[in-house]
């Protein structure tokens, strides 16, 4: 039985268009893994990680959830931070969230079935810690959006305190943490200006 032949339909097409293009495309991809860039980016799929940076694959390493959060006790985003700076070596770690993002949309809502519940607790405690900047705003839609960059900003200072950024600083090693944001309406990525690289300088954001 062969379930969603679409996708294998596309499948087939995108790898023989590759192979068209440059009949050694696949040898040499799998020869070698040596990305520049870490994506930690929201699972919404508006926003997929290497369409709106123009990257091919082998150039970025990618971690999505809902929300883009980053938190030193999940082991799945700490494996991912750790091989992507220890392993491969990355120059840059982006936290990307975007405009519109229902998960920290949920964060002004009730409460929702668990497991996704506890999860929505990452952007309450943002909410929680902004409040009264937040409360200031005229809107909803105001709040909403300040919310989803002051999302990217708690989940870039959590990836600033790992001991594997932190160790790597220390050793003197260059590397960049940077905060953007996705505006869905208009496709474009917004630098909030957060980055950093352990020298305590931040917005230069390097090479
Ligand atoms: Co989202």
């Amino acid at each position: 039985m062969r379930h969603l032949p679409e996708l294998f339909a596309n499948n087939r097409a995108w790898a023989a268009g590759r192979v068209a293009e440059d009949p050694a495309y696949f040898r040499r991809l799998c020869g070698l893994q040596a990305p520049r860039y870490l994506w930690i980016g929201c699972a919404d799929s508006r926003v997929p990680a290497n369409q709106i940076v123009g990257l091919e694959p082998g150039e970025l390493f990618v971690h999505r959830n809902v929300g883009n959060v980053f938190d030193p006790a999940d082991a799945n985003a700490m494996s991912v931070l750790q091989y992507a700076v220890e392993a491969l070596d990355v120059a840059h770690v982006i936290v990307c969230g975007h405009y519109e993002c229902g998960g920290v949309q949920a964060a002004f809502g009730g409460a929702l079935k668990p497991p996704l519940e506890g999860w929505i607790d990452y952007f309450r405690r943002v909410r929680e810690a902004h409040r009264r900047e937040l409360d200031a705003l005229p809107g909803h839609e105001e709040r909403w959006r300040r919310l989803c960059e002051l999302n990217v900003a708690a989940q870039v200072a959590s990836v600033c305190r790992t001991d594997v950024v932190t160790s790597m600083w220390a050793r003197g090693k260059r590397l960049t943490v940077h905060g953007w944001i996705y505006d869905l309406t208009d496709g474009l990525l917004r630098d909030l200006d957060l980055s950093t690289d352990g020298s305590g300088s931040r917005g230069s954001g390097g090479a």
